[in-house]
């Protein structure tokens, strides 16, 4: 028999249900054994408990209600298997066990074969068994059940990315952060983007999906990632995006002047690619959506620690900007939004920076 139950709900118009459903699952604050709702113009997303006011800020809520809701029949969850929640994440269809310092072999074992059976998509385990490093951002797996392969392909937001887990830097985390910038680009406007540090075109092909008159140019210096990069432009039938093998440092000058919006997600060092940044943002000015990763202090309140973060984010945008400003005739610099995009480790999380700056034509 159908079950029906009054649950906390948002109400959020439907351009926006998409990316709002993403923020709530990774809060782990969406009710997924309920059945989304929608009428015309709204859709509703069924929440686990109250949402308190940080995380509506955070989220970005419109409306708060109660509504009744369709309400599944529960999936066995890992835990129920195998006794604990390992932590995980699935790119395609593999899934890389991320906390492995804290299990043993056997339970690796065990959470490995409960992951494929309950999730019949997934054919490949592997365990991480390297941080991110390196020039290309690359790091390290080992597979531990399944097929025995890293390539995979990933869907997100209405686009596929084909990519090999060990070749390039892919972080399925980063989907909501990728819909919210992509749903900035102007669809009336014919914006001229540069993504520095592209990958397999995470940033680059959702961009040129959603916003066909765009013309977005996609930097990496790593060849497996332009490889895939291309693939992945013509897997997704977007004729819009230039894929460009190259050290941006070498090759910006071709690209002088040029944007209207640039992406800098290489979050430690994108400081050190600011006049690039700068000398190819267009004679006017333009958005640049900066990455950065800031760490609090031990012993600030639970509350805190993210405004630790960001103000230090902000403050240092805003001075590095500052100092090299004048060489390329930044005239002001205003900071759109600040936001904490995922935790990077204890203390310290990636902060994403929207940033408006105006040049004095020259
Ligand atoms: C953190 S990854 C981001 C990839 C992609 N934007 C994403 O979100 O999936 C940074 C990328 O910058 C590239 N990279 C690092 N230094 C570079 C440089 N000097 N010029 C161009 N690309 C560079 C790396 O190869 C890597 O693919």
């Amino acid at each position: 028999m159908e079950k029906r139950e009054n649950l906390q709900c948002i109400k959020v118009k439907k351009r926006r249900g998409e990316e709002i459903r993403r923020a709530l699952k990774e809060l782990e604050l969406l009710r997924t054994d309920a059945k989304i709702t929608s009428d015309e113009d709204f859709i509703y997303l069924p929440l686990i408990r109250a949402l308190k006011e940080e995380e509506k800020g955070e989220i970005g809520v419109e409306e708060l209600l109660t509504r009744e809701f369709k309400v599944l029949e529960q999936r066995k969850k890992i835990e129920d298997v195998v006794g604990f929640k390992p932590s995980y994440e699935i790119v395609g269809d593999i899934a890389v066990l991320t906390d492995v310092d804290s299990i043993n072999e056997r339970t690796e074992q065990l959470v490995a074969h409960a992951l494929m059976s309950l999730h019949k998509n997934i054919k490949v385990v592997a365990k991480r068994i390297s941080p991110v490093e390196g020039v290309f951002r690359k790091r390290k797996v080992e597979i531990i059940a399944g097929e025995n392969r890293t390539e995979t392909m990933h869907k997100e937001n209405g686009c596929k990315y084909k990519l090999d887990l060990e070749k390039v830097y892919f972080n399925p985390r980063l989907a909501s952060e990728r819909n919210r910038v992509a749903s900035q680009v102007e669809r009336s406007e014919k914006e001229e983007i540069i993504d520095m540090f592209a990958g397999v075109g995470s940033f680059s092909i959702q961009i040129a999906k959603r916003v066909p008159q765009s013309h977005v140019t996609a930097i990496d210096i790593n060849p497996d990632a332009v490889r895939y990069l291309q693939e992945n432009i013509k897997l997704n039938g977007v004729r819009n995006i230039e894929a460009i093998e190259g050290d941006i440092r070498e090759i910006y000058v071709k690209f002088r002047n040029r944007a209207d919006r640039i992406i800098m997600n290489l979050p430690k060092s994108a400081y050190l690619f600011l006049r690039e940044a700068l000398s190819m943002l267009n004679p006017k000015g333009g958005i640049i959506h900066f990455y950065d990763v800031e760490s609090s202090y031990v012993g600030v309140g639970k509350k805190k620690l993210i405004g630790v973060a960001i103000n230090k984010a902000r403050e240092k945008l805003t001075a590095k900007i500052k100092e090299v400003g004048e060489d390329f005739h930044v005239q002001s610099l205003e900071i759109l939004e600040v936001r904490k995009v995922k935790p990077y480790a204890p203390y310290a999380y990636i902060i994403g920076i929207d940033a408006s700056i105006m040049k004095y034509e020259s």
